[in-house]
């Protein structure tokens, strides 16, 4: 069985929290059941630094996933192919759930319950916003009621491209939540009410306002000693025009827009040319052999 499990920017300016944009960089899991114990592959982002073991994500999502359906599956090898960089703010540790919930699915022969998935995946990842993108494809909003995740998925309008410019140090999530303030103006936070809902308009019908519509008053600045590279550059990127935000918890900036708006990366820095994966995560069984 083969899961293909994309990467996922969430907050996308103004949406702290809740926006989440599924993308065309993708984690691959091959799960083949059998034997009695379990073996991890890891090629590619994070190989040689997560842990091979029962502690490793898409492991522990696997088994959550089966003990929810209540199936039971006596072995698995489990290979990794990792495109989506770790500790950058790409959604890579929602891809690792989303993927390994979605591989307990495809186990147990069921097909997958994406509702379900967000729920799981949201007790697994802390916060439903990554998790939600990866689950439902598109440009989706999260919120939880009481503890349960939910998200509604909204398609996005044709032509939409992301630019995803990555540099090569990491951000831990944890750290930068850290640095955001208990108390914001309520200038700031009605300014941050009224772009979040005008970004809803320009990403599934307005593209020409992505660019106000990404003015973000509540996070991205509070963050900038953790990134002051990230800042600089989607100060740099808004100047001239292009709507770039900080993806995630950073330091990855993205660029919304239609394709081929062209800004050469920082020195050390990779630029993915990606579009908007419109489906999620996806599982395909394959022929023996
Ligand atoms: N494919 C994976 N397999 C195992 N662990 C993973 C995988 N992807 C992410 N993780 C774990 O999640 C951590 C990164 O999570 P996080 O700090 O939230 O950054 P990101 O923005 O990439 O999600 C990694 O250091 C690793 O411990
Ligand atoms: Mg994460």
């Amino acid at each position: 069985m083969r899961v293909r499990v994309p990467a996922t920017s969430a907050n996308l300016g103004p949406g702290f929290d809740a926006f989440g944009l599924a993308l065309t960089l993708y984690d691959d899991l091959i799960v083949t059941p059998g034997g009695s114990g379990m073996t991890v592959q890891v090629t590619g982002s994070g190989e040689g630094e997560v842990p091979l073991d029962e502690s490793h994500l898409v492991v522990r999502s696997i088994r959550r996933g089966l003990e929810d359906l209540g199936a039971a599956v006596p072995g698995f090898t489990l290979r990794c192919e990792n495109r989506i960089p770790h500790g950058r703010g790409l959604g890579s540790s929602s891809a690792a759930i989303v993927g390994g919930l979605a591989a307990a699915y495809g186990l147990a022969g069921v097909p997958v319950d994406r509702e379900r998935l967000v729920v799981l995946a949201n007790e697994l990842e802390g916060h439903p916003d990554n998790v939600a993108a990866a689950a439902l494809g598109g440009f989706t909003i999260a919120w939880t009621e009481g503890e349960t995740g939910r998200a509604v998925r909204l398609a996005t309008t044709d032509g939409l491209a992301a630019v995803a410019y990555v540099p090569d140090n990491r951000v831990l999530t944890k750290e930068a939540r850290g640095l955001l303030p208990g108390v914001v103006p309520h200038t700031d936070a009605s300014a941050n009410s009224g772009k979040a809902a005008l970004l809803v308009a320009a990403l599934t019908t307005r593209p020409e306002l992505l660019l106000t519509a990404t003015e973000d008053r509540l996070h991205q600045e509070y963050r900038e000693p953790a990134m002051p590279e990230s800042l600089a550059l989607v100060h740099k990127l808004r100047a001239s025009g292009l709507a770039a935000v900080v993806s995630g918890a950073g330091p990855t900036v993205v660029v919304l827009g239609a394709a081929d708006r062209s800004c050469p990366p920082p020195d050390g820095w990779e630029r993915h040319d990606l579009r908007i994966d419109p489906v999620g995560v996806q599982v395909w069984s394959m022929e023996a052999g």
